[in-house]
């Protein structure tokens, strides 16, 4: 059920990421699910940027560092504020959940979602950015406020049950405003100061290509992994020259599963365009890197998918030639090994690795 709410969140956060653009961000992923005996109705998860660095329930009642630790020695020394802000929002999503509930005649039994994204984001010199909230009933959007810190902007779905009245939107802006803002500013500083090994973290990229044949050409792909923050800049080249992004395949940038991101770009090349032996250049850009990090590929005239448009018979003899090669290469290695010199260049073992990549 955890992983559900985070992907679900996600899913409602995802617009709103701001991971590594040189903002920082602290949002709250709450959700309301009540009817079950297992589970705490309310549970909170706390992000600093994409770092997960608190937990609430309305069974603790506290905000512990995760939702696994039961000790006290994991309990956040936040002070009662942030508690009582979680118990505040957790109320309002209660009466959130029964009004949609009449609204929609929602009395049979089955599991109903309350889903709520609240937080700031802070500029790279802590002027607050922003404020909103995000709302969502059983998977579905129902409204949202966000404050730039120059425009209200109230969103409702269409027939949604909660109208608010102009007196009513004006209490909600000067709460967010006056009391939410100053407070989750203050509360994402603090994180920020005792998170900072993680989050001001720089983790360069690593680059490669990899390339796959495919029925009438090759899929080149330009794989970066292993960077921390998440936005990176990926671009591929043709002979020196940006490949129009309409040409490639955009991959979403995916964590890693060790805390760190991975991207790829996918260009289709064609028959006709491999033989004409383009040079590749796959860049990136980082706030890791002072530089751009760069690789090159080209096709080689040994790229083996050409071999499916060469005749049988051709293709009986290049492999009897190649048959013949490696029996009398295996020969001699047998013979100098005997003679006890060892032949392996780093060079070779080079080459060797390079044309495995050619190939995966
Ligand atoms: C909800 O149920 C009541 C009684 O069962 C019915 O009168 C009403 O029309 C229903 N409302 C909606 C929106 O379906
Ligand atoms: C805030 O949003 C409004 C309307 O979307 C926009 O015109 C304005 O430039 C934004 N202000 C800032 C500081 O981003
Ligand atoms: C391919 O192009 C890049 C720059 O666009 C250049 O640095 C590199 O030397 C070229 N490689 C080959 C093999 O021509
Ligand atoms: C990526 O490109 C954009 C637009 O050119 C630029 O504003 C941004 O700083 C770049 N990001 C990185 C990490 O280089």
């Amino acid at each position: 059920m955890f992983v559900l709410q985070l992907m679900l969140m996600s899913l409602l956060l995802h617009r709103t990421m701001s991971s590594g653009t040189g903002r920082h961000s602290l949002w709250a992923l709450a959700s309301y699910i009540p009817g079950s005996a297992h589970f705490p109705e309310f549970t909170v998860v706390l992000m600093l940027d994409d770092i997960q660095v608190g937990y609430y329930d309305s069974k603790v009642d506290r905000v512990m560092r995760a939702s696994t630790a039961s000790d006290h020695e994991a309990e956040l020394n936040l002070g009662q504020e942030p508690v009582t802000v979680l118990r505040d929002i957790y109320s309002s999503m209660k009466k959130r959940l029964n009004l949609v509930k009449h609204r929609f005649n929602l009395t049979i039994d089955g599991v109903h979602v309350q889903q709520r994204v609240t937080g700031c984001e802070v500029l790279e010199d802590g002027q607050p950015a922003l404020i909103m909230f995000r709302d969502g009933s059983n998977g579905q959007d129902a409204d949202s406020l966000l404050y730039n810190m120059t425009h209200f902007t109230y969103a409702v779905r269409e027939g949604w049950e909660i109208q608010w009245d102009a007196l009513k939107k004006t209490s909600f802006q000067m709460l967010y405003s006056n009391i939410y803002l100053p407070f989750c500013v203050r509360t994402l500083q603090h994180f920020l100061e005792r998170e900072k090994h993680l989050v001001m973290r720089r983790v360069k990229p690593r680059l490669r290509f990899i390339t796959r044949q495919v029925v009438g050409g090759a899929q080149v792909t330009c794989l970066a992994t292993d960077f921390y923050p998440r936005h990176i800049n990926l671009s591929l080249l043709r002979d020196g020259q940006p490949v129009d992004e309409g040409e490639l395949r955009i991959g979403s940038v995916l964590p890693n599963g060790n805390g760190l991101y991975q991207v790829r770009k996918t260009l289709m090349v064609d028959e006709k365009e491999l033989q004409r032996k383009h040079n590749y250049t796959c860049e990136a850009s980082h706030l890791s890197l002072d530089n751009r990090l760069r690789v090159n590929w080209r096709a080689e005239s040994s790229y083996s998918h050409r071999v499916h448009s060469i005749s049988p018979l051709v293709f009986l003899l290049l492999a009897a030639v190649l048959l013949l090669l490696v029996l009398r290469r295996r020969r001699r290695r047998r013979k100098e090994r005997s003679e006890g010199v060892a032949t392996e260049t780093q060079e070779q073992v080079g080459e060797r690795e390079q044309s495995d990549d050619l190939v995966t």
